[in-house]
């Protein structure tokens, strides 16, 4: 009976739900918030961070795309240079980006030194937050795990609600410092629930971030090469803009007023879709599979065939997506994803599973030209492709892979909440009715 309706609902929705494009374009409904040329609509300003992928040019009397190798800036500083500074100083640097963000400016040796202590003092859970984790360890996925905890948080501060900016930084801080322990330890204790040892352990006040995460998981000192490493993606995956779907998402939630956590919560919330940050999880698996299905004669050719095969929905998850490729903004190269795959092949080398290097090399050539010819645009590598063979590499459980985004990008969704405080607009667009929907209708259908 229940699916009957179920039915009949679905049957009227899809007569009514879909809008023919002539309608969409008739009425210049800028769809995904895009305009007709492919380029995002401008609904905001941020000093937190941009990336550039293109620039628009005038050709044959109409706007469009020109293709630009990929930028990105955290207030205003070249994240490429950020990078190369502390391979050069051979430092962690993750905090300093974080203090960056935050207050727009990069803090001197004493300011950085009272925030990494403060961030160290603040990472320990209290019980009711431990509790919290205990409750959530029949969850089957660990971004719905992070998304229970941090709207839970706001349950365990008093000052949840305020709109005072000093308790807003303070709530911002508290989060950045407490979610690599509520990951590890969600992630502990749902390993304990089916079946493994339990792996408790306290967080340590004296590592950085990426030590005491690595820490954590494993429950011995890293070594610091791996943590350096990890230190890096941290960094490259802080922050990414306005427009990244999960940032616009807790700027929209936070724009209303609501408080910290629901703001935070929504971006994770966000985060979980496949087409957003869920894509590195998805990345290992293709890649997985891809490997399986390989023969070693002719691999090139086999490889060429499994991508065909996975865009036409014949392979892989059966979505139709080449996981790990592809941007909204960037066209011709992420620059995060140039860092990243050379650490991958330096990483690969030192772990011994430099065929693997080879193999996503391989896919990454092809993927992208293939993708590009196929939707006749420049399409590239995301951050998410060698992000996934680097935490791979490094042990990380696959599961981890998105709250491991959503730790770093904390960071970013953070400073973007706090801004949206201070411009307090209510983000607030239009949408509009068809014109046949505004003919009176009347109630019962017959
Ligand atoms: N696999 C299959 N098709 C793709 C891919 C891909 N990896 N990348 C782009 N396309 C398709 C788009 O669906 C679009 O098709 P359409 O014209 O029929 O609508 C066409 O190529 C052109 O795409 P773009 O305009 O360049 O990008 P768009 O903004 O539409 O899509 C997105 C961006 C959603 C990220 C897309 O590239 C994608 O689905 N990628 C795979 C998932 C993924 O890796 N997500 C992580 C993104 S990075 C991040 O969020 C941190």
């Amino acid at each position: 009976m229940g699916e009957e309706i179920t039915q009949k609902i679905q049957q009227l929705l899809l007569m009514h739900d879909t809008i023919p494009q002539e309608v969409i374009d008739k009425k210049n409904i800028k769809l995904g918030l895009r305009n007709a040329d492919g380029s995002g609509v401008k609904v905001g300003i941020t000093a937190k961070g941009t990336c550039i992928g293109y620039d628009m040019i005038e050709k044959d009397g109409k706007r469009v795309k020109q293709p630009l190798p990929g930028k990105l800036f955290y207030a205003n500083r070249d994240v490429e240079k950020i990078i190369s500074g502390l391979e050069l100083e051979k430092r962690f640097g993750y905090e300093e980006v974080v203090f960056l963000l935050l207050s727009g400016e990069l803090p001197n040796e004493t300011e950085l030194e009272q925030f990494k202590d403060e961030i160290g003092r603040r990472r320990k859970l209290t019980r009711a937050e431990r509790n919290i984790l205990v409750q959530e360890a029949e969850n089957y996925n660990q971004i719905y795990v992070l998304h229970s905890a941090i709207a839970h948080l706001g349950r365990c501060d008093v000052a949840a609600d305020s709109s005072n900016l000093g308790d807003i930084i303070n709530q911002c801080i508290n989060i950045i410092a407490k979610l690599p322990t509520m990951i590890t330890s969600g992630y502990n204790f749902t390993r304990f629930k089916n079946g493994g040892d339990l792996i408790m352990v306290v967080p340590d006040e004296d590592m950085c971030t990426a030590e005491n995460f690595l820490y954590m998981i494993n429950g011995e000192k890293p070594d610091t090469y791996d943590a350096m490493l990890f230190d890096k993606l941290l960094i490259l995956h802080a922050e990414h803009g306005g427009g990244s779907n999960s940032t616009f998402v807790v700027r929209t939630v936070a724009s209303s007023g609501a408080n910290t956590y629901m703001a935070l919560g929504a971006g994770v919330s966000s985060l979980s879709g496949h087409l957003h940050f869920g894509s590195d999880q998805s990345v290992i698996e293709m890649m997985r599979a891809m490997k399986k299905k390989l023969k070693k004669t002719d691999r090139e050719k086999d490889v060429r065939n499994y991508i065909l095969s996975i865009l036409d929905k014949k392979s892989g998850d059966r979505s139709g997506q080449l996981h790990g490729f592809g941007h909204a903004v960037y066209t011709i190269s992420d620059p995060r994803s140039i860092i990243l795959k050379n650490y991958a092949d330096e990483y690969s080398r030192q772990k011994g599973r430099i065929e693997d290097f080879h193999l996503f090399a391989m896919v990454e050539e092809m993927g992208s030209e293939i993708l590009s010819e196929r939707f006749n645009t420049p399409i590239c590598a995301n951050v998410d492709f060698y992000s996934a063979l680097l935490y791979n590499l490094m042990g990380i459980p696959d599961d981890l892979f998105t709250p491991i985004f959503a730790m770093a990008r904390m960071a970013g969704w953070s400073s973007h909440r706090i801004e949206q405080r201070q411009e307090g607009k209510i983000i607030r667009p239009a949408y509009i009715m068809p014109d046949n929907y505004l003919k009176e209708y009347p109630l019962n259908r017959k």
